[in-house]
């Protein structure tokens, strides 16, 4: 068999520019919607898929760079696939959202990425060929997973032309959020779980690590909804902040999936080893809406930088008492919490630095001053 004559390079990179824009606003919209999605197996695979989606575009930007293209926005979109953005942009729920995105766009992307593994030359073009299989490989299982295997789109946007030289296409940003959506069996009240009592928040002496069964079972099920509130929020900060560079962008991404894969460990651990389920008991929303009523330095400081920089202690302390206990299983669960933790303080102060100029000591000295607000437990005094 011969091999395909491959595309020239300025061909190749109109194809990337084309995967990078439909990509640039679905990790766009997808963070803004997924706060609001309220099924907790469609909101886990949302935090997966941006994360993917927003390395995809990582990815892309690199090749377009070598290409010797526009990487950081590659020229204006065409009419035609500015009417797919469009339908895109004008979703009026998560679910509109998500099947456009899922019956249309990334079958779209597929199906354009198909068509370019097939006609480019694996040898010149090898870096292209290997960027496209993975990425390919990723796409196929959101859409398996969110969509539709059965959609396809006609068209080829790898042929779509762009525009060099124009303003890029502005990012619409949704209503501000009155508070995140949970399932429909999960009750939602004021003050959450009663249950949970402050001794479990606080760190030093006097914390408190739950070691019975049932403090166990409110203190993860706490835990799953704080984990999903902390997704929730890095997804909105990358929504509300089209300005900022891609790589925060790219950061809060990998939060969002981190904070969602915290949340499935603690819903496994529920039902595997705790006997109890998500939904079991209720949540609340009042350290949410506390954070997320702040600016974007201000949550940085108060949620990465003082909430997440403080659950590292206590994710430690319960992880020695639990192992002294014989409690491996869920002593071990804190291991890999704590491990994460240590990029997501790490964005508070990269992310805060660079709204204060580049100073990390002005950074710190905001976290000092807003901290002065906070009780022990870290919510608002
Ligand atoms: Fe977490
Ligand atoms: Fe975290």
């Amino acid at each position: 068999m011969t091999r395909p004559l491959g595309y020239d390079v300025d061909d190749n990179a109109i194809r990337f520019s084309n995967y990078v824009h439909v990509l640039r606003e679905i990790a766009h919209f997808t963070s803004g919607w997924m706060p609001v999605e309220p099924s907790w197996e469609r909101k886990y695979a949302l935090g997966d898929h941006v994360h993917d989606d927003a390395r995809a575009l990582t990815k892309f930007k690199r090749r377009l760079y070598e290409l010797r293209h526009p990487a950081e926005y590659p020229g204006a979109p065409s009419p035609e696939l500015e009417r797919l953005l469009d339908r895109m942009t004008s979703a009026a729920s998560a679910g509109e959202y998500m099947t456009v995105v899922y019956t249309e766009a990334k079958p779209a992307l597929i199906r354009a990425m198909r068509i370019h593994l097939d006609n480019l030359d694996p040898v010149s073009d090898e870096p292209s060929l290997r960027l496209l299989t993975q990425v390919l490989e990723r796409q196929e299982r959101h859409v398996r997973e969110l969509g539709d295997a059965a959609t396809s789109f006609d068209s080829d946007i790898g042929t779509f032309p762009v525009r060099l030289r124009t303003e890029p296409r502005e990012l619409r940003i949704l209503a501000p959020l009155d508070e995140p959506l949970r399932d429909d069996f999960v009750e939602v009240t004021e003050t959450g779980d009663p249950y949970l009592s402050r001794e479990l928040y606080v760190n030093g002496a006097e914390n408190h690590v739950p070691v019975e069964r049932e403090e166990q079972q409110h203190f993860f099920h706490g835990l799953m909804d704080a984990e999903l509130s902390a997704a929730e929020l890095m997804a909105r900060n990358s929504h509300e902040h089209p300005e900022m560079p891609w790589d925060f962008h790219v950061d809060m991404a990998r939060q969002n999936w981190d904070e969602v894969r915290h949340a499935r460990l603690h819903d496994l651990l529920m039902k595997d080893e705790l006997g109890c389920r998500w939904g079991d008991f209720p949540v609340g929303f009042s350290y949410f809406k506390s954070i997320y009523a702040y600016d974007l330095l201000g949550r940085l400081c108060l949620f990465n930088g003082t909430s997440e920089q403080r659950a590292m202690w206590r994710h430690s302390h319960r992880r020695k008492t639990l192992m002294e206990l014989g409690q491996e299983r869920v002593a071990m669960v804190f291991d890999y919490l704590l491990a994460d933790e240590v990029p997501h303080v790490h964005n508070g102060v990269r992310w805060g630095s660079y709204l204060l100029g580049g100073s990390e000591s002005a950074y710190r000295e905001k976290v000092r001053e807003l901290r002065a607000a906070l009780d022990e437990t870290g919510a608002p005094a």
